[in-house]
């Protein structure tokens, strides 16, 4: 069977179509100068950001009783992330934190839900937590400190899976900022590689880190089951203040 077109069940994948990777700011900012505009806050939220080291380690952990939770997911629960057309690529996904009237399964990424309501709405507006979300109670202490949490999911990269280089809305005017958690114990035996600016990041196992994502980054995983989860935290000068108040230095 084609895996790249089917799933292992033998049906057809909502493939994404492949994307040359550039957005074109420039004719966003001819047809509208407001939509690439930063507010008074954006530029303050960024500067103060802008302190911290790219991948920043925070004082807050995941309980040791998480490993145990995200085992016992169904393993139908997990579903393939964005599927490009041609591109084999082992991973999968879970969504957290959905936009309102988007189910669990549709709501895991960005072009599945664009394509679905013909617009993309914003990260920070996904507010509502899944019944997935609900159960993995070892990572509720972060999402509870910094409540309400915008768009959040897991991510389960098998061997072989990646994402390319990429940066995640680098404008000013972004509305929120990612903080990243290695649920996993994929620092063993060098399982999994966060690469930045031409380097391996530290990835232990029940840490969140602050992660700089408007520069480029990659991930790749060389082992089965290496499970991270993406937050997406509304960018607010209170949430900043919160966030410079968890850096572990
Ligand atoms: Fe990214």
């Amino acid at each position: 069977m084609d895996l790249i077109k089917y799933s292992k069940e033998g049906q057809l994948l909502n493939l994404i179509p492949q994307t040359t990777g550039n957005r074109d700011y420039y004719k966003q900012y001819c047809q509208n100068p407001t939509i690439v505009e930063p507010t008074a806050e954006d530029i303050k939220c960024e500067l103060q950001l802008q302190a911290l080291d790219i991948w920043e380690p925070l004082s807050i952990k995941a309980d040791g009783k998480i490993v145990d939770q995200l085992m016992s997911i169904p393993k139908e629960k997990w579903r393939p992330y964005l599927r490009r057309e041609g591109i084999m690529n082992n991973r999968e996904g879970i969504a957290l934190f959905n936009y309102p009237g988007i189910s669990e399964e549709e709501g895991l990424s960005m072009p599945e839900v664009t394509k679905k309501l013909g617009f993309s709405p914003c990260e920070s507006l996904w507010n509502e937590p899944t019944s997935i979300y609900k159960e993995l109670t070892g990572i509720h202490k972060i999402f509870d400190y910094f409540s309400p949490v915008g768009r959040c999911y897991l991510i389960n990269l098998h061997s072989g899976g990646f994402f390319p280089p990429h940066k995640d809305t680098p404008l000013l005017n972004r509305k929120t900022f990612r903080i990243v958690g290695l649920l996993s114990p994929q620092d063993i035996l060098d399982n999994f590689e966060w690469e930045m600016e031409g380097r391996m990041l530290p990835t232990q196992h029940r840490r969140f880190y602050y992660c700089d994502t408007r520069k480029t980054h990659r991930t790749h995983s060389w082992y089965d089951n290496c499970i991270h989860v993406i937050m997406n935290i509304p960018k607010t000068w209170e949430n900043v203040m919160k966030l410079m108040s968890i850096c572990e230095k």
